[in-house]
């Protein structure tokens, strides 16, 4: 059995897995803490992850059941996220592997993010194309293997989650404003106001012109146009992010050629951008999948998929391990 633990923004979490890649348990406590300042806060992160790791890591064992002395070996996140909060997650694995010693896993969890997919597919076919959506990155991957992957484009200023926050507290909704915006938009028109796309070079993307314009548009407005409209708007500016992103993933199709198209990350938790992504697929003919919502936002599931697949290469991290804030090469 694996465990393995999430801490790189505003959820704990812990899963357990068999050698099989077979989840027994996923475990998470999200920190609504945050909810009111419009954004997470990296000290109350670093201190809600404190308060709960324990009791999230003794309910996945017991979710799964089993003891502590069955777990041998634990995977983390090591980065990307916030400093404070991937500390606490690290050096929790770090002392549980000294204490039990068993092997210490390091996980990328954007790398996670593109294997969530193992879960339910462990036989996915290779190479496929990625696209990974979250709150901190939007990129295109192209993934050859499990361990091995490449970035073949992503934003150069904002994520699309960041673009769906950032947006979405700009309509007055709280943090995080990404499913609000998802919820508002099924009643509304998505042609009622057309925000630009930016046009940036190859398979890059960028987002925070379109914030720009939601920020200008509302501006303009008075706030009972905006309450009146509120569906409206929220569709056209879900549509304007979805279109941007589809389309720069199509020109990579067309660049690649995969047989299989993924789409990942907790923005691949909208339904709007769900739906558009399978209607993608079928258009290139291509084999498309989504991971199930819970293994979207941050978990740990993920995180003991991609561990598995380390523990199995034999890449082990050892008592030094230090958590990164961003990808060390910043690619
Ligand atoms: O992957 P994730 O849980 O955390 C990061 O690694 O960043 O992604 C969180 C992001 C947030 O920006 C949140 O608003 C967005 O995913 N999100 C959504 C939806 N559910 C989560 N965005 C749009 N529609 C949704 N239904
Ligand atoms: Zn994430």
């Amino acid at each position: 059995m694996l465990l393995a633990i999430e801490s790189s923004c505003d959820e704990t979490a812990a899963a357990v897995c068999d050698l099989e890649g077979k989840i027994r348990s996923n475990v998470l406590r999200s920190q609504a803490i945050h909810a009111k300042y419009g954004g997470v806060i990296p000290e109350l992160a670093s201190r809600a992850h404190q308060q709960s790791i324990v009791t999230v890591v003794q309910h996945a064992l017991q979710q799964a059941g089993i003891t502590k002395n069955e777990v041998k070996a634990i995977a983390v996140t090591q980065g990307p996220g916030l400093m404070g909060a991937l500390l606490v997650g690290v050096h929790f694995a770090k002392g549980f592997a000294l204490s039990k010693n068993i092997p210490l896993i390091a996980v990328n969890h954007i790398q996670a993010h593109v294997l969530a997919h193992l879960i339910e597919h462990p036989n996915i076919e290779y190479p496929f194309l990625c696209l990974l959506v979250s709150g901190g990155h939007t990129q295109i991957m192209w993934v050859k293997s499990p361990l091995e992957m490449k970035v073949v484009g992503q934003t150069l200023d904002d994520a699309a989650g960041e673009a769906f926050d950032k947006g979405a507290k700009m309509l007055g909704f709280t943090y995080p404003g990404g499913p609000l915006i998802d919820k508002y938009a099924q009643k509304g028109n998505s042609d009622f106001y057309p925000f630009p796309i930016a046009n940036v070079p190859d398979f890059n993307y960028s987002f925070s012109g379109l914030k720009t314009a939601l920020l200008y548009y509302l501006q303009k407005q008075n706030t009972d146009f905006v309450q009146l409209h509120l569906a409206d708007i929220c569709a056209s500016y879900q549509k304007a992010i979805t279109q941007a992103l589809l389309d720069k993933f199509a020109l990579a199709i067309q660049k690649y050629g995969p047989k299989v198209i993924t789409l990942s990350g907790g923005v691949a938790a909208n339904s709007y951008i769900r739906t558009k992504f399978l209607e993608l697929g079928k258009k290139f003919n291509l084999e498309a999948y989504i991971p199930k919502f819970e293994y979207c936002t941050d978990n740990a599931a993920m995180i003991a998929i991609a561990g598995l697949h380390l523990w199995k290469a034999g890449k082990i991290a050892d008592q030094s391990l230090v958590p990164f804030v961003m990808y060390p090469n910043d690619s």
